[in-house]
């Protein structure tokens, strides 16, 4: 089978998603006028131009920007039910997607308001689609865990409907051992836990994630092959690395798609799996991501069908529903 036909036919699990960075310029247009907020750019190409980053600050700035548009529970179904479009479009069957609460509480924002508006779109993508959904809840690493611990508070009401914590936004300079007091009351609570670790940072917030924080799922990582002995772990315990191929590129972790360390990773045996990140930022969604890794690094058909298998096996679905989607994952190489 041609490559973009087997990963078109590929069902798919996604799970490092910002919904905040799925919010594409079009809509951030519409809603602003809906809500009669101001935005610097006159249109939405002057919006795309300024979509060229350094690094990750540099994106982090204007995401947070764009995020400032959303104010009521509908600004955030729409953005949710839009991704999920894209979702059934690139037949990524179930998603566990990240948002960032204090980005819209610290404006004012309710944390109801937020969770509910994402919680209805993916109601109604399971219903429209079939897409099944978890969502996780990202501490923004920049702030206090004080602040963090706040949070968590916020989302006490709706713990049945949050799965995880997670921890992104600026990493170097923000360790994970900041946070590893909200993370055990977290755990504690049932929540499971995933972190952002070795996208810009070193292998050192790698150990620490794994051993301070306890998490599920490693996310980025991609620096973790500096450290034979940390890869040697990571192979160990079978520990998911949720790599974001565009995104690396667009912020300049690596030069070009021809020079990231994915194939590698997965040839040494690591649970590597792709996804879109921030895709209205990063230029494309899940498909898109697959089909230029797999150009660049010349994967085969096998490669390509283990990296699916493997992002249902490092998802939180229930084993039976995983062990469906891996069946329908294989069936593909006869
Ligand atoms: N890294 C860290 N924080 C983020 C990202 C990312 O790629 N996207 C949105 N917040
Ligand atoms: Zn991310």
């Amino acid at each position: 089978m041609k490559t973009k036909q087997l990963i078109k036919k590929l069902p798919k699990a996604e799970l490092h998603l910002h919904i905040e960075g799925s919010f594409e310029p079009e809509l951030m247009f519409k809603i602003a006028k809906r809500n009669k907020v101001k935005i610097r750019f006159k249109s939405v190409a002057e919006v795309k131009k300024a979509y060229a980053f350094d690094n990750l600050q540099s994106f982090l700035d204007i995401y947070y920007e764009g995020a400032k548009v959303l104010l009521v529970e509908n600004d955030f179904y729409d953005l949710t039910f839009a991704y999920l479009k894209k979702c059934h479009e690139d037949n990524v069957v179930h998603t566990e997607i990240f948002f960032d609460p204090q980005t819209h509480t610290d404006r004012g924002v309710p944390f109801k308001t937020v969770i509910t508006g994402i919680k209805k779109a993916l109601k109604d993508g399971k219903k429209k689609w079939g897409i099944t959904s978890h969502i996780i809840l990202c501490f923004l690493r920049h702030l206090s865990e004080e602040a963090a611990f706040k949070t968590l508070e916020q989302a006490r009401p709706y713990k049945k409907d949050i799965i995880g914590v997670g921890l992104d936004s600026s990493e170097v300079g923000h360790p994970p051992s900041k946070f590893q007091k909200v993370f055990e009351q977290a755990r504690n609570e049932g929540y499971l836990t995933v972190a952002h670790a070795g996208e810009e940072g070193p292998p050192a917030y790698i150990w620490e994630a794994l051993d301070l924080l306890k998490i599920k799922r490693i996310d980025h990582g991609v620096r973790s092959i500096e450290d034979k002995k940390l890869i040697d772990r990571i192979i160990k315990e079978k520990m998911a690395l949720t790599v974001c191929p565009l995104s690396n590129i667009k912020l300049r972790v690596f030069n070009t798609l021809k020079d990231h360390n994915l194939k590698k990773l997965l040839n040494q045996g690591v649970k590597v799996t792709i996804n879109s990140d921030d895709p209205a930022y990063f230029g494309g969604y899940m498909n898109q991501n697959f089909e230029e890794t797999a150009e660049a690094l010349k994967l085969t058909n096998e490669e390509i069908v283990t990296i699916a298998v493997n992002s249902f096996e490092a998802s939180f679905m229930s084993e039976a529903q995983k062990k469906k989607r891996i069946k329908q994952c294989l069936a593909l190489l006869k």
